[in-house]
């Protein structure tokens, strides 16, 4: 995407990549999690930020609830919407990737276009990594966690994940964490060990 303006130009940074990354102990890098509304995405996500700041990691974890309060507050959930919200998501991670930071990205980005897209964005500067957090809808609309599901089936919420909006499984994510039957510490420990394994 290029700028509307053709008067920009990019300022070149004094403390490089390498720099921060020799810093930090670490290289910059986006694990892109994808799953249904309840799949366990967010909880899973903080829990290995946890373990790996405990490591001494330094980890953001970039969560779709949290960044529609502030950054992306003007963004539904239409097609176009979650494609904005995506796209930008993407260049915020990154932004981060690229100062060394690990991400761990949580949003629905329920189909193969818009993922295709974060991971085309990501790869330009950093390694992305997508991750399939897979939970069946039954389990999902079971555990309802923030009532949304039951909201959906009543027709309160329009345009809900899995109801009466499409989520396109991943064909070939990077690693798929079955979320449907194992217990949270399992998953957690499933991504914290795929994170470590990555050089
Ligand atoms: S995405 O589709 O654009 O990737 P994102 O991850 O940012 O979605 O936001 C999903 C979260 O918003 C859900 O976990 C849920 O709490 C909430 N939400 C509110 N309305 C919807 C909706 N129509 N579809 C899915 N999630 C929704």
């Amino acid at each position: 995407m290029q700028p509307k303006s053709k008067h920009i130009t990019k300022i070149n940074q004094r403390v490089t990549r390498v720099d921060k990354e020799k810093l930090l102990g670490q290289k910059g890098v986006v694990y892109w999690m994808t799953g249904l509304s309840g799949s366990g995405k967010s909880t899973i996500a903080i829990e290995a930020e946890h373990i790996l700041h405990d490591k001494g990691k330094f980890v953001v974890v970039l969560d779709g609830d949290n960044v529609r309060h502030g950054l992306n507050s003007n963004l539904g959930f239409s097609e176009e919407d979650r494609s904005e919200n995506l796209r930008r998501l993407a260049e915020v991670a990154k932004l981060f990737a690229e100062n060394g930071i690990i991400v761990i990205t949580s949003f629905i980005s329920p189909t193969k276009e818009a993922r295709e897209k974060a991971r085309e964005i990501i790869s330009q500067t950093a390694a992305f990594h997508e991750i399939y957090v897979k939970c069946e809808l039954e389990e999902c609309e079971n555990r309802d966690p923030k009532g949304l599901y039951k909201k959906a089936r009543a027709g309160e919420i329009k345009e809900f994940t899995g109801i009466d909006a499409p989520f396109e499984e991943p064909r070939k994510p990077e690693l798929v964490i079955y979320t449907g039957k194992e217990e949270i510490a399992e998953s957690v420990e499933e991504l914290v060990t795929y994170i470590e394994s990555q050089k």
